[in-house]
């Protein structure tokens, strides 16, 4: 079946700015419109410039900026002063197109315009005539026909077209179609509007019942051949269709549909993230295509099926969308199999036996923790290698500081022995002052390489886990946890745990650097 394109219009930078929050200054648009040509959209949809000055500014400086590499298109209402200002705004663009329309719906043309029909058909036609005046490129939009008549529709649709629309929108403003009812208004344009093989037809969704990206898909498998979207489907309410659902569902479908759009997806992840930081609006993790748990396989029985072979349970190359790779996330839910993958990308390969005991180890404290990170089997790895020996126990700690004072700290440590051994030192800081006191206990020289400190729960009696990294006078390096809801204590126990894994340890093992 021949392929035929889709024409992607991104309107990301005027229906995704009315997301409410969203709003963008003109350096910003510039920027994202840099990446969307880059991205290779068709049309950009760069704002309502008699809205304000600003979306005036942003549409010329876009049109200067992009040159003839894709249409720069301006909105406008059916309003004689609107068309004029874009057209105006217009006038930087090499490839300048007006988008006008009116309301068609009953409650449009009642409740928000009060015409009737007639009248809503002449101001159409008196828009569309008057914009094609001005640029040579118009495209016609008839608000909310998802709700309205289609007899009405295809009759506004023939009236746009017969006074020169090149292009005719029907937008599903209130995102209140299903596909099957979507899909037949758009294959009912032909047969019953005169003209309509001469011009694009194009959807744009809106997301209100989550069907934004079906039923624009739905318009292309009845004939649309343009889909207008926005990166992160962000835009009026619940959104508009998301570029990137589009994109990949004709990409990966293209057999289906017989259509393909000219984007190079390579670079959706990056103008995801970069909409998302400009725009303030973050994407949520399980978001199609751009969220970050799209390619990240966390059940047990699905890391066995994707580390054996990819696509077992991807439908898509993460690669294709400019992503690393899928990433396999180690949870209880995850199975020997994800684990001993993980270790080896950490050129960590135990034995049989060890192996079976980390995995024992692994699953507990994966029962304890949300995730399991790299740090954490390093740990554990480490903790089996060795026996479990603890040479100095911390028994109690105590620490007086403020401003102003000096940060103080008396320690008690129980050695292996059963000898209890108190000292106290003073430090810039508590954790400072702590780790003087231990280290005149132990009396072995060590260099202190990092010290982090994270939150594992939530809120201020949250858990914090302390991880500190030392380097032995042999060059070697240590890493020592602790997880206590005091973090002075939690410092205390990490910083034990890394001088025992020290003391104890006779050869170099797989947690030393
Ligand atoms: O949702 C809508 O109907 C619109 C039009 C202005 C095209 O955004
Ligand atoms: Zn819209």
């Amino acid at each position: 079946m021949a392929t035929d394109i889709v024409r992607i219009f991104d309107t990301t930078l005027r229906d995704g700015e009315q997301s409410p929050g969203a709003s963008m200054n003109t350096g910003e648009k510039l920027e994202i419109a840099r990446q969307l040509v880059r991205l290779g959209v068709d049309v950009i949809e760069a704002g309502f410039p008699v809205s304000s000055p600003g979306d005036f500014e942003s549409v010329r400086a876009i049109g200067l900026e992009v040159g003839d590499a894709v249409v720069v298109c301006a909105l406008s209402r059916a309003v004689e002063n609107d068309i004029r200002v874009a057209a105006d705004a217009l006038s930087t663009s090499k490839r300048p197109r007006i988008h006008t329309g009116i309301g068609v719906s009953p409650s449009h043309l009642r409740d928000k315009l009060r015409i009737d029909e007639a009248t809503a058909v002449e101001r159409a036609v008196a828009a569309v005539k008057l914009a094609r005046s001005l640029v040579g490129d118009v495209e016609f939009y008839a608000e909310d026909a998802g709700r309205a008549d289609p007899a009405f529709l295809y009759r506004m649709i023939e009236a746009a077209i017969a006074a020169g629309a090149t292009v005719v929108n029907i937008p599903d403003t209130t995102g209140y179609t299903y596909p099957e009812e979507f899909g037949a208004l758009i294959a009912g344009l032909h047969g019953n509007v005169a003209g309509i093989e001469g011009v694009t037809v194009s959807v744009h969704c809106h997301n209100d019942l989550g069907m934004a990206t079906a039923n624009a898909l739905a318009g292309v498998k009845a004939g649309a051949r343009q889909v207008e979207c926005t990166i992160n489907g962000i835009g009026e309410r619940a959104g508009n269709t998301a570029l990137e659902e589009v994109v990949m569902a004709l990409r990966q479908r293209s057999a289906y549909f017989g259509c393909d759009t000219r984007i190079d997806a390579h670079n959706i992840t990056r103008l995801s993230r970069l909409v998302s930081k400009i725009t303030g609006i973050p994407v949520q993790p399980n978001k199609a295509i751009v969220g970050a748990n799209a390619f990240a396989h966390s059940s047990g029985i699905h890391q066995d099926g994707v580390l054996k072979e990819r696509s077992t349970y991807e439908i898509i190359d993460p690669a294709e969308v400019g992503v690393g790779g899928s990433s396999i996330v180690l949870s209880a839910r995850s199975g020997r199999h994800a684990l001993k993958h993980r270790l080896g990308e950490l050129n960590i390969v135990p034995s049989d036996a060890e192996f079976d005991q980390v995995y024992q180890q692994f699953l507990a404290l994966a029962d304890k923790k949300k995730e399991v990170f790299d740090e954490d089997l390093e740990a554990l790895v480490s903790d089996s290698e060795r026996a479990a020996e603890e040479v100095y126990h911390l028994q109690q700690v105590h620490v007086t500081c403020g401003d102003p004072g000096i940060p103080t700290a008396t320690v008690e440590l129980i050695t292996s022995a059963g000898e209890h051994v108190i000292d106290a030192s003073y430090g810039d800081g508590p954790v400072d002052a702590v780790c003087n006191a231990i280290n005149r206990i132990v009396g072995v020289p060590v260099e202190m390489i990092e010290f982090t400190v994270q939150s594992v729960t939530k809120g201020l009696d949250a858990l914090g886990e302390v991880a500190f990294r030392v380097r032995s006078e042999d060059g070697r390096v240590f890493t020592g946890r602790g997880a206590h809801s005091d973090i002075i204590v939690a410092s205390a126990k990490a910083y034990i745990n890394a001088l025992n894994r020290m003391l104890v340890s006779v050869k170099p093992s797989v947690s030393e650097e």
